[in-house]
């Protein structure tokens, strides 16, 4: 090895010593603790605090168990009365059915035709109780080791979970038992039978968890359940869906976890337990995402003790806690309180939680002085607009530079003397990285992605190489169609998964910032599971991901031939629900013959435009189709691909200061011969960013420097213009040109030490990754091509 590339080696060693202690810190969970995001609106005392309203079944005189129908009552059962209560979600009570012949549960269930299941008095049969008070066993757990039955669960009409309790060689365990309305067992020990026709093969088994805390059994007959590990600080939560697919995600609490109790499901997912935590113990309620995500957390009021939680959640997410009070028992309902006052999401909430979260990972984030860089290198971002022309090109550089990074900020930038000696003047205690003559860059921002898929697509490129067209398959219903389907498949969490791993690739080599579309849903539900991984990964991982709504990306085959019926399917139904979630900053279509045409294409970015998505257009990738035009007809931000863009289309997008991202990897991968015509366009006045496309069929790629090597030698664009189309103007295609993209005081610390001592060896070294150090925010997110995540 040359001798002062050794030197410069084990330089950059010591600081990165240096800089893993900032990383360890970095990368350990920082959630919020806790935020409030219920209030007590039913309770029996205003002194219990909150906002205190109307008594829901208060004061009940004996100790009490309840189950929430289908439509929302709570019904209560109620000892010393000998009778089930049930009342409104107003709190108004709806009817009293007196008991006959029968002890009052101290559980019950109450199944979708509202009738009520309990644990009979010699708990060991569970005892249906008919409208007229009159009960019937309907199972029993009379084996001789069984000590008694727990809990219970009911779905549908009548099919039961029973959990129950063992003593077997000094030893207590518990198993779950799947039980038909007919009283027949479907379970055994560990496993459930998915023996349901159309469920799944006869006879598969599926692995339940056995030391079982809790369970429920929500609505769709998804099993919920919470089970112990091997460490007192955290709990298992596994989800059985129906269908047999089992999810699994583990939560850590930073106390002992006393107890768990399963409160409920949401209509979204959402998974709520109560716990009682820590040596005095507090009693707390949290809430889930689909994904095992905390989203929040409330204490409950009045429960002190480690007993048990008691509770339940309904589909709005309202959790209903019944404890014991002053003046008798009591049920207070927490309701989930929205930020926008209107909308009743949950999401809402989460997404501001989200960027508290990350607003607090940046004024965390202490000061960092990169020093020693060789060649500072970055476009110039002080005009305010994208880049275009003459100026695409010019790169500013600065040799033996220096940067102060400060609350995730670039404080000072300039000659290392000048720096150095204004941070030694401020006297600040901040951490050091030698760059040891390196080079800085902005960070990448990839501007056009498709992270979030399942599955990938080698089978359709050998087609593809032997001579099938790209659209041609996707006409027969495959391509991204093929992706569609194993991605409504996917759990959310698998799509997390996977998406995660891509983002790994890209942050190792210096991307910081990826726009990231839906568009392998195109049903509602399958599109928000999408665009709910991307606020995932916000929260995961210290990178910025932009959502943007591609529901027009295909047409799926439940609308098959018929483009326009879908296109208002996605106007009417599924962009309100979206826009309303605030789960999009973009929209986009893929305008091209034989997908969605200039006209459909207006309508949907026009539509999105009103709902406050702005517009972004794939265009004219194939064939001319008219894209480009349409994108400066509606004002988009940005209009992508644009390989047989016309004339008359750039004249146009150069009018109007549409962006164009260019693709190059995507084009090579497909075996274009000619890449977009980016020289063109740069004579005529248009802004040019650079994106990987990285989706299953046609790029593959996640990495920004790979795209920089392809626009130089295959789109004629000089190094100079392809760093500037990577970090600046493609910061602005994502419309955030003024915080990221230059290497400038005020903007955030978002930078690249690439292991060159010229940026243009960025492009040339193609198909090598020469990032060794990423920062985000003035902290360490990749370090020698691994990511800290
Ligand atoms: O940008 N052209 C449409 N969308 C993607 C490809 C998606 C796919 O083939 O899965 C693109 O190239
Ligand atoms: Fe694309």
């Amino acid at each position: 090895m040359h001798a002062s590339r050794k030197r410069r080696l084990v330089l950059i060693g010591t600081f990165f010593v240096a800089v893993a202690i900032a990383l360890v810190s970095w990368f350990e969970p920082q959630r919020s603790e806790s935020w409030q995001v219920w209030t007590v609106v039913h309770g029996d005392s205003p002194s219990q605090g909150g906002e205190t309203g109307k008594s829901i079944a208060s004061p009940l005189r004996g100790p009490i168990a309840f189950a929430l129908d289908l439509k929302g009552c709570l019904v209560v059962a109620d000892s010393q009365a000998g009778a089930f209560v049930t009342w409104a979600p107003d709190g108004s009570l709806k009817g009293t059915v007196k008991v006959t012949g029968a002890r009052i549960p101290s559980r019950i269930e109450v199944d979708e035709t509202g009738l009520v299941y309990g644990v009979g008095p010699d708990r060991k049969s569970v005892v249906r109780y008919n409208p007229d008070g009159s009960s019937m066993p309907v199972f029993s757990q009379a084996t001789g080791e069984v000590y008694f039955i727990e809990g219970i669960g009911v779905f549908g009409s009548g099919t039961l979970y029973v959990q129950d309790v063992s003593f077997q060689k000094d030893r207590y365990t518990r198993k779950l038992t799947r039980v038909s309305p007919g009283g027949q067992i479907v379970t055994t020990l560990s496993s459930i039978e998915k023996s349901k026709a159309g469920d799944s093969k006869v006879g598969e088994k599926v692995q339940i968890p056995v030391e079982v805390d809790d369970f429920v059994v929500s609505k769709d007959g998804t099993l919920v359940v919470v089970s112990g590990t091997q460490d007192p600080y955290s709990r298992t939560v596994t989800r059985i869906a129906p269908s047999g697919n089992t999810a699994r995600f583990t939560i850590r609490e930073k106390e002992l976890v006393r107890r768990c109790r399963l409160l409920g499901v949401d209509s979204q997912g959402n998974i709520f337990i109560g716990m009682s935590l820590g040596k005095e113990p507090r009693v707390t309620a949290c809430r889930y995402d689909p994904a095992g995500h905390k989203m929040s957390e409330v204490s409950l009021k009045g429960l002190t003790g480690a007993g048990e939680v008691s509770g339940r959640v309904d589909a709005q997410g309202n959790i209903y806690i019944s404890r014991d009070s002053d003046t008798g028992f009591c049920i207070d309902k927490y309701s989930p309180k929205s930020v926008t006052g209107s909308n009743p999401s949950f999401w809402a909430v989460s997404g501001q939680a989200v960027n508290q979260e990350q607003e607090s990972h940046k004024s965390s984030a202490g000061s960092l002085l990169i020093t020693n860089i060789g060649q500072l290198a970055t476009p110039d971002g002080s005009c305010g607009t994208p880049l275009t022309g003459p100026r695409l090109g010019s790169i500013r550089t600065i040799k033996d530079a220096a940067i102060y990074c400060k609350g995730g900020m670039i404080a000072r930038v300039g000659p290392r003397e000048e720096v150095e000696h204004w941070v030694e003047g401020a006297g600040a205690d901040v951490a050091l990285l030698d760059a040891g003559r390196r080079v800085a860059v902005p960070g990448f921002v990839d501007p056009h992605t498709h992270l979030v898929f399942e599955g990938n697509r080698a089978l359709e490129f050998e087609q593809r190489i032997r001579g099938a067209g790209y659209l041609e398959i996707l006409a027969s219903g495959g391509g991204i169609l093929d992706t569609v389907h194993r991605t409504r498949e996917a759990t959310a969490e698998r799509l997390l998964d996977r998406a995660l791993a891509r983002a790994r690739l890209m942050a190792a080599s210096g991307t910081t910032t990826v726009e990231v579309k839906s568009g392998y849903g195109l049903d509602l539900m399958s599109e928000v599971k999408i665009l709910r991984v991307v606020q995932a990964m916000n929260q995961k991982v210290p990178m910025d991901f932009i959502p943007t709504f591609l529901g027009a990306h295909a047409v799926p085959p439940e609308f098959a031939g018929d483009a326009g019926g879908f296109v208002e399917y996605l106007v009417a139904e599924a962009l309100p629900v979206i826009a309303s979630l605030g789960l999009a900053e973009f929209a986009d279509v893929f305008c091209e013959t034989g997908v969605f045409s200039p006209e459909q294409s207006r309508r949907v970015l026009l539509a999105s435009r009103e709902k406050g998505l702005l517009p972004k257009i794939h265009a004219d990738e194939m064939a001319s189709s008219g894209g480009a035009e349409v994108a400066a007809e509606v004002g988009a931000v940005s209009a992508d691909h644009l390989v047989k863009v016309s004339s008359a289309g750039m004249d146009l997008m150069a009018n109007k200061g549409v962006i164009a991202v260019l693709l190059p990897a995507t084009s090579l991968f497909m075996g274009t011969r000619e890449g977009a015509p980016a020289r063109e366009m740069i004579s005529r006045g248009i802004a040019i960013a650079l994106a990987t496309d990285c989706n299953p069929g046609t790029s593959p790629v996640t990495s920004m420097q790979l795209v920089m090597s392809l626009a130089s030698s295959y789109l004629r664009m000089t190094p100079g213009e392809a760093l500037s189309a990577a970090t600046l103007n493609a910061a602005f295609a994502v419309n955030k040109g003024h915080t990221l993209g230059a290497l400038e005081q005020g903007r955030r610390a978002d930078i690249v030490i690439m292991d060159a001592e010229d940026y243009r060896e960025i492009a040339y070294f193609m198909g090598s990754n020469l990032a060794c150090a990423v920062m985000k925010d003035g902290s360490v997110l990749a370090s020698d091509g691994r990511p800290g995540f």
